[in-house]
Order: C-alpha cells, then sequence, then structure tokens
C-alpha cells in the first residue's frame, strides 16, 4: 500500500516536471505574471532596446526627466483667460511647480489680493512624448486627469484635450480602459467599465513584455530549472498566432480608442478573438483620429493587406526596437513589390526604392481638435495606413 502511494506520487511528479504556477505576490499582483525584470536576464536582446520604444516609456513616474514640459520660471505657466477689463482681475492660469514632494498642477483664479488656488500633483505620465503627455493624479483611491497637457511640437503646455477654456475642472477620470491601453497593470476595485477606482499598490508603469506573451512567471522557473522543453507552451508566441489573432493583438490599443471594454480591463489574453473582449468600433464617420489613430483599420482596407494571407503588423514593425525613419520601411515595400510595379520609377530612377512611403502611406492632416488653449487651436498630423495611390497634388512632405 505504501509502495503504492510512493509509486503513484513519483508518477505523479514524473508527469508534473514544471514548478507549478506561482501565487500573486505583493509586487505581483496577478497570479502567473512576473514582470519584465525576470525576462531581462535571458532575452537581453529584446530587453535592452525594448526600454527605449514607446510601448515601454508610454506612462512613467513622475521625475524630472520623464516630464517632458518646462518648470523653468516664466516658462512654467499656462494662461487660459486673459485679464477681463475690469480692475484686478488676473485672468485664470495653471502654474507647474516642483515642491519637496513632487510636481503640482496650480490652478490659480480670483483677484489679485483674494486669489484662489487649487493644486493637485502629478501622480502618473502618461504618454512618451512622441506628440504630447497627458498628466494623472490620485484623489485617494480614485485616478483623475490633470487639466494641463504637454505639447511637444512647440514644448508647449495646453489644455488637456477636450478641455476648453474657463473655471479649472480636475474631475475627469481615468477609465480602466485608458490604463489598459497605457501601462503594463493597474487592479480595477469594479468591473465597471467606467470605474476610476484602483488598488493604487497594483499599478505598473510602461507596457510590459507580459501584455503581448502573457503571464510568463512559469516559463521563467522552467528555464531556469532547467527543465525546458523544445516547443515552450508555458509562454505565447505571437509569431506562432494565426494572422488575425496577431493582429488582434495589436487591435486591443490601435484601433482608435473607442471601444469599450465588455468586460473587466487587463483581461485579454493574446492569441483569442479581440471581439469577444471589445465592444463594436463606431461608425468610421464618428471615427477622428486625434492623438489616437487607428492603423488597424486602415491596413486592413489596403489592397496589400487584402491580397497577401499573412502580412500582419510584424512584415513591418518590430515592437521590441524603437522606431525607424519612415523611408527606412521601403525594404519591406520590396519584400513583395519590384520597384519596376510602381509607374513612377521610369521618371523617378533607381531613387525610388528608398522612398516608398511618403507616397504610398503619406502623413495626413487630421480635423479632429486636440486642444483649444486660449486663441489656439491644435490638430495633429498622422501617417495613414492605407496602403494606396495618392493624388500626388496634396501629399505632405516627412517631418
Ligand atoms: C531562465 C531564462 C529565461 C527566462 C527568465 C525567460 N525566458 Fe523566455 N525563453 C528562454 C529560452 C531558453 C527560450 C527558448 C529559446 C529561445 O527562443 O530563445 C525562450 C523562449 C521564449 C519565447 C519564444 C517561445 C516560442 O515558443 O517561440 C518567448 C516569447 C519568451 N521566451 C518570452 C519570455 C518572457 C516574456 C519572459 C519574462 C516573463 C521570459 N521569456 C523569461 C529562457 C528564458
Ligand atoms: C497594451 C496596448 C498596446 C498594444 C497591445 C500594442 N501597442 Fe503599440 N503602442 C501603444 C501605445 C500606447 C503607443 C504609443 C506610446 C506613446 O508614444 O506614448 C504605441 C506605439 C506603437 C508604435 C510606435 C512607436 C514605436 O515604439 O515604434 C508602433 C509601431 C506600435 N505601437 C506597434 C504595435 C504593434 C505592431 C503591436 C502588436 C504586436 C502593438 N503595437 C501592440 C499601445 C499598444
Ligand atoms: C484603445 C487604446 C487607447 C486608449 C483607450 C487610450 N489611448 Fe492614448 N494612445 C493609444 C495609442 C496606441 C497611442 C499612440 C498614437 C497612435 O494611435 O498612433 C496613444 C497616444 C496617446 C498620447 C500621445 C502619446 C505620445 O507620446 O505622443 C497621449 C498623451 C495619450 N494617448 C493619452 C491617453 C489618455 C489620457 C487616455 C485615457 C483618458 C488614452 N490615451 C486612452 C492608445 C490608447
Ligand atoms: C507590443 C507587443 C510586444 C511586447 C510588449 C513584447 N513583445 Fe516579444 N514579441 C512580440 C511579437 C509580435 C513577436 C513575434 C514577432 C514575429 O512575428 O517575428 C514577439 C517575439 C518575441 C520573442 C521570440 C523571438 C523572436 O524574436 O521571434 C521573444 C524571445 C520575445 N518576443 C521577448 C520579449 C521580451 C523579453 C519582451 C519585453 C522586454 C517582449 N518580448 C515584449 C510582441 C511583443
Ligand atoms: C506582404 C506583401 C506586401 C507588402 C509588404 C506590401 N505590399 Fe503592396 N500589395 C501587395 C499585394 C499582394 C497587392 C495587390 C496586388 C494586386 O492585387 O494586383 C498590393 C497592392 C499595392 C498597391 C496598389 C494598391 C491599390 O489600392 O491599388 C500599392 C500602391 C502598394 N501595394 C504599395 C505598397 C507599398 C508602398 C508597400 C510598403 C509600404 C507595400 N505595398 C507593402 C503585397 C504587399
Ligand atoms: C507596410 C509596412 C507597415 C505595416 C504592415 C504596418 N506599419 Fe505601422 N508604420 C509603418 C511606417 C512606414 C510608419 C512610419 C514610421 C515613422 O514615421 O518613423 C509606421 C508607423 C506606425 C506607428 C506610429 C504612428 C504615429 O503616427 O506615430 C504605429 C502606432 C504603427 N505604425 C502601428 C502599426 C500597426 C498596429 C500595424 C498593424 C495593424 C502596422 N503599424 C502595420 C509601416 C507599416
Ligand atoms: C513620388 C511618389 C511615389 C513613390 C516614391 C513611389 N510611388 Fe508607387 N505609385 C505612385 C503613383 C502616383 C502610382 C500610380 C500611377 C502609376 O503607376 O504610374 C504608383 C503606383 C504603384 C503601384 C501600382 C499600383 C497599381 O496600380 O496596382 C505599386 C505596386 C507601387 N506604386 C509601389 C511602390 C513601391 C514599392 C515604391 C517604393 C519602391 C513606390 N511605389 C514609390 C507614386 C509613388
Amino acid at each position: 500500500m505504501r509502495l503504492a502511494v510512493l509509486f503513484s506520487a513519483l508518477l505523479f511528479a514524473a508527469l508534473l516536471p514544471f514548478p507549478e504556477p506561482t501565487a500573486a505576490t505583493a509586487t505581483q499582483p496577478r497570479a502567473g505574471y512576473t514582470g519584465d525584470a525576470a525576462c531581462t536576464s535571458c532575452h537581453s536582446e529584446q530587453a535592452l532596446s525594448y526600454v527605449h520604444t514607446m510601448h515601454h516609456l508610454t506612462s512613467q513616474m513622475p521625475d524630472a526627466k520623464s516630464i517632458l514640459g518646462s518648470l523653468a520660471a516664466g516658462k512654467n505657466v499656462l494662461k487660459i483667460a486673459e485679464p477681463a477689463p475690469i480692475i484686478d482681475d488676473p485672468g485664470i492660469s495653471y502654474r507647474m511647480e516642483k515642491r519637496s514632494d513632487g510636481y503640482y498642477v496650480n490652478a490659480l483664479t480670483g483677484f489679485t489680493g483674494k486669489m484662489q488656488s487649487h493644486a493637485e500633483r502629478i501622480d502618473v505620465v502618461i504618454g512618451s512624448g512622441h506628440r504630447g503627455q497627458t498628466y494623472l493624479y490620485w484623489k485617494g483611491d480614485a485616478l483623475y486627469e490633470l487639466p494641463v497637457s504637454y505639447w511637444t511640437d512647440g514644448h508647449q503646455w495646453i489644455n488637456s484635450p477636450g478641455y476648453r477654456n474657463g473655471p479649472p475642472y480636475f474631475d475627469r477620470p481615468a477609465s480602466p480602459r485608458c490604463m489598459e491601453c497605457h501601462a503594463g497593470f493597474i487592479q480595477p476595485l469594479s468591473a465597471d467599465p467606467a470605474n476610476n477606482h484602483y488598488d493604487k499598490s497594483t499599478l505598473q508603469v510602461g507596457i510590459g513584455c507580459e501584455t503581448c506573451h502573457g503571464p510568463g512567471a512559469r516559463h521563467a522557473a522552467i528555464h531556469q530549472s532547467g527543465a525546458a522543453k523544445p516547443v515552450d507552451e508555458a509562454i505565447l508566441n505571437p509569431a506562432h498566432f494565426s494572422r488575425d489573432r496577431q493582429v488582434d493583438l495589436c487591435a486591443l490599443c490601435h484601433n482608435g480608442a473607442q471601444q469599450t471594454l465588455t468586460g473587466k480591463a487587463f483581461a485579454y489574453v493574446p492569441g483569442q478573438p479581440l471581439d469577444e473582449y471589445l465592444g463594436a468600433n463606431p461608425a468610421e464617420e464618428d471615427v477622428q483620429p486625434d492623438v489616437h489613430a487607428n492603423q488597424v483599420a486602415l491596413l486592413k482596407k489596403s489592397r496589400c493587406y487584402l491580397s497577401s494571407p499573412d502580412m500582419s503588423c510584424s512584415t513591418c514593425h518590430n515592437v521590441h526596437a524603437e522606431e525607424k525613419p519612415a523611408a527606412s520601411y521601403s525594404s519591406r515595400c520590396l519584400g513583395c513589390h519590384k520597384v519596376e510595379s510602381c509607374g513612377m520609377s521610369k521618371t523617378m530612377g533607381p531613387k525610388i526604392a528608398g522612398n516608398c512611403i511618403d507616397c504610398h502611406m503619406p502623413i495626413q492632416r487630421t480635423s479632429a481638435i486636440v486642444s483649444q488653449t486660449a486663441d489656439r487651436v491644435i490638430r495633429t498630423t498622422m501617417r495613414t495606413h492605407w496602403i494606396k495611390v495618392y493624388p500626388q497634388d496634396d501629399l505632405l512632405p516627412s517631418p
């Protein structure tokens, strides 16, 4: 009898050569996840370049380096209402200040001598600063957007997208969906998609390896223990997904910012159909790109994509490394096309080989307003992912 128990225990152990999935810990609130640091030791090729990408930098803790707006005297003020032509009205302004316990956005209103001020601390920085940054602050366990953002073009402070000049407003919630697209993880305190209450201690800034590869604790443990198998089912490699599922992974965040969650945030598992996770995208006419483009829907309209069953975002992008200059992607076009298939090659000659992008994926002006600040309206430009022939007259040059 004892022998049988021992035997079955041995058999059981033989069937289970891998360490058990790790439980949630204080630093890893999600069971099975381990964090980027664990991946670095074995995958330095991906990990060392990844830290310079916009994915990694898209949310950060506030410090002198991550906050790109100027805090220098004179440059740290955003005036959103000019003084009225009555005595003693200084107008309304925001002053960005460094204090002993952090960086603050301080709204100043009222009358000279009777100024009112409302200051909130920058607690999370959203945006690598490619186009701009928005800042969030904590009120208890609730997360809100600050009314001031930073716009890289012109190195200036602006009203946050959607904010108008007027009385200072600090009450716009930062939703779980917003966090899902811009952070590694944060635990919402309710399943309501509009909820902005979180377990603060669980915030992981920066999109992480496991956002795209799924939970990696077991994979890391297997390889540390030396029990690795050639085919490792403990980690997801998107290269092994069908084309549709590969593009779904990117579409989690690159299909415009209008889709709503059908369930909990941070629950999407790479490789699963995305349409079970997100509601339908609103009609195209309603979707105006502001800082949020829709690379997935646009690429899907392209004949390149429709006629090439294997084409995906990875045909051109390596998300583990920094973005390259636009023209350099021409080599990707030439993986499928010949220079001669472009009618322009006759007139342009060999130099066409280095620049397919500006003509076939041109930068376009968007009509959506990013910000209205004092008398200025800020719009942005976006490179389209609809690859086709464009009228040559209205092409914008690359920056
Ligand atoms: C102790 C070393 C070790 C750690 C830690 C580790 N890996 Fe791996 N990983 C490997 C080895 C070895 C392979 C197989 C050979 C290869 O593809 O480099 C592998 C393969 C992979 C693959 C390809 C799998 C496939 O089926 O094609 C991915 C993706 C991956 N690792 C991601 C991660 C991520 C994400 C982390 C962190 C959560 C991580 N790894 C942590 C050693 C490690
Ligand atoms: C969890 C959300 C998320 C997922 C999933 C995601 N992205 Fe992104 N991606 C972002 C955000 C946010 C930015 C912009 C970051 C910024 O500038 O602050 C970005 C930026 C980029 C950029 C431009 C910057 C750079 O570093 O090259 C490319 C290209 C890109 N993503 C491609 C992809 C591809 C391809 C996939 C699928 C394999 C993907 N992304 C999956 C959120 C995501
Ligand atoms: C569906 C995913 C998604 C949601 C939701 C979303 N974003 Fe983004 N955001 C992105 C992606 C992807 C980019 C990169 C630009 C692009 O679309 O090409 C981006 C760009 C930005 C940028 C500019 C970053 C840069 O470096 O230029 C800021 C700032 C930003 N988002 C803030 C927010 C805030 C604040 C929220 C929530 C209130 C939010 N976003 C909601 C995906 C999202
Ligand atoms: C935005 C999504 C995304 C993020 C974040 C990401 N990866 Fe990947 N990773 C991919 C995709 C997509 C592939 C498959 C590329 C292909 O099709 O060749 C991949 C492939 C890999 C592979 C397999 C080897 C290879 O090059 O094909 C390894 C190893 C890997 N990733 C490690 C990491 C590590 C480590 C991190 C974090 C430092 C990370 N990845 C972050 C999307 C991502
Ligand atoms: C994975 C292969 C692949 C890649 C990569 C690719 N294409 Fe294509 N492309 C195709 C196929 C296939 C067609 C359709 C040909 C047909 O139907 O006759 C096409 C069609 C086109 C067309 C005609 C579009 C139309 O609406 O009439 C243009 C222009 C074009 N490609 C340019 C490019 C450029 C520029 C790039 C790089 C940015 C590129 N392609 C990348 C495969 C590809
Ligand atoms: C045929 C090649 C090609 C394919 C396929 C492709 N891209 Fe791109 N992508 C580009 C080029 C070229 C740029 C411009 C790079 C630059 O400006 O430096 C770019 C830029 C981007 C950017 C930065 C946009 C910005 O305005 O800052 C994002 C995000 C992005 N791609 C996401 C995706 C996603 C998601 C997919 C899959 C749906 C995808 N791309 C497929 C060629 C491609
Ligand atoms: C100066 C702008 C310009 C550049 C650069 C350019 N193209 Fe074109 N391309 C055009 C125009 C305009 C047409 C349509 C008229 C024609 O074919 O003469 C076209 C046609 C095409 C077509 C055929 C579309 C069809 O009718 O089926 C393909 C494929 C194509 N280009 C690919 C490329 C590739 C690949 C490159 C880079 C090696 C490139 N083009 C560079 C402007 C350009």
